[in-house]
């Protein structure tokens, strides 16, 4: 069996930022009400013509540069969006052919959110499986195109970015890497978090609603779920988690699977006040912001969980 393991991870956010006074400009908000309930205090926002692709392609290359490798040195390219470019083809195939890749093959996977975690996973097991080699795992979104800007409910809570990690195969026995993968969904929550409209229903792409304290309420419980069971599976306990890695879309929420997991403040890695929630990318946006800032160092044990739409929820078990 093999294992995959992490050589490379870069993050990239577009230059426009939209501070929480810019947004009290555009509907009836203030920057006191976002902070105290959300604790975003800014977010960015891709400039016109700048697309998921953009963001996605900018990020592979400071993921490929950081682990020392070449486009064509990957396998796999797996995008997590849901801010695709286009309805088809897949993203993937367009960064795919920005990176210059021609020897690898590239899909997207859609579950809002929880995409990256999804990806990873699809990753590592055609990692394990012995399918590749290596894999580009990349989470992209300009989900600020999906936002209604008149809505205060959910207009406050968004941005744009990518993020992305190389994976690749280790041949050890007891390779460091990616240790465990969990997914779930339940559809029985599809309209809790949706866009208005979409290809088959609208032929639109509509735009974001969301039931936010049912929301709320599900991802308290979903995401320290999946935290707990994936650290029991694995014979752990949060005393064994070095970083914690959250899907960043409330701070409260946050705070409130920190508390159920018996994880500090201190071993949790944040980064929504400076970018929202940036859906698929968020996992990968902190992850990275992890490693420059010096906290995650060789070795450590991180624990990531995400939640989102439909409801799609998981965890992944990483040492460094
Ligand atoms: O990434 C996928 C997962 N997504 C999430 O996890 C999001 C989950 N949900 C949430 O984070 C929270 O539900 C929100 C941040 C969206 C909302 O916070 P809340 O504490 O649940 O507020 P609420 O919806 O209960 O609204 C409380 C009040 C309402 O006013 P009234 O009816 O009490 O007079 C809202 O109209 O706050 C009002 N409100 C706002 N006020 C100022 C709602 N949005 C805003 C706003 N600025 N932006």
């Amino acid at each position: 069996m093999f294992h995959a393991v992490l050589k490379g991870i870069g993050s990239y956010l577009p230059e426009k930022i939209l501070t929480n006074d810019d947004l009290s400009k555009m509907v009836e908000t203030n920057d006191a009400w976002i902070t105290e309930r959300t604790g975003i205090k800014q977010r960015y926002i891709a400039a016109e013509g700048e697309k998921t692709s953009d963001l996605a392609y900018q990020s592979a290359v400071l993921a490929l540069e950081n682990a020392g490798m070449k486009a064509q040195d990957i396998d796999l390219i797996v995008l997590a969006t849901t801010s695709p470019d286009e309805s088809f083809p897949a993203t993937a195939v367009k960064v795919q052919a920005m990176l210059g890749n021609t020897t690898g093959f590239a899909f997207d996977v859609q579950a809002v959110c929880s995409g990256f975690l999804y990806a990873l996973s699809v990753a590592n097991s055609m990692i394990r499986d012995g399918s590749v080699k290596t894999a580009l795992v990349i989470g992209a979104e300009t989900i600020s195109r999906l936002v209604d800007w008149t809505d205060r409910g959910t207009c406050v809570l968004f941005g744009d970015g990518a993020g992305a990690i190389v994976l690749a195969r280790s041949e050890e026995e007891k390779a460091d890497g990616v240790l465990d993968v969990l997914l779930y969904s339940d559809g029985r929550h599809y309209d809790s978090l949706k866009t208005s409209g979409g290809i088959s229903s609208t032929q639109t792409t509509g735009f974001i609603q969301m039931q936010g304290q049912e929301v709320y309420k599900q991802a308290v419980h979903c995401l320290s779920n999946a935290g707990k069971v994936i650290l029991e599976k694995n014979g752990l306990t949060s005393e064994n988690v070095d970083y914690f890695v959250p899907h960043q879309a409330n701070v409260r929420i946050i705070d409130s699977v920190m508390k159920k997991l018996g994880i500090p403040e201190n071993k949790t890695i944040l980064t929504l006040d400076k970018v929202g929630n940036t859906s698929a990318s968020s996992i990968p946006i902190a992850l990275d912001d992890g490693f420059k800032s010096g906290k995650i160092k060789k070795g450590d044990l991180l624990l990531l969980v995400a939640m989102g739409g439909g409801f799609t929820w998981g965890s992944c078990l990483l040492r460094y």
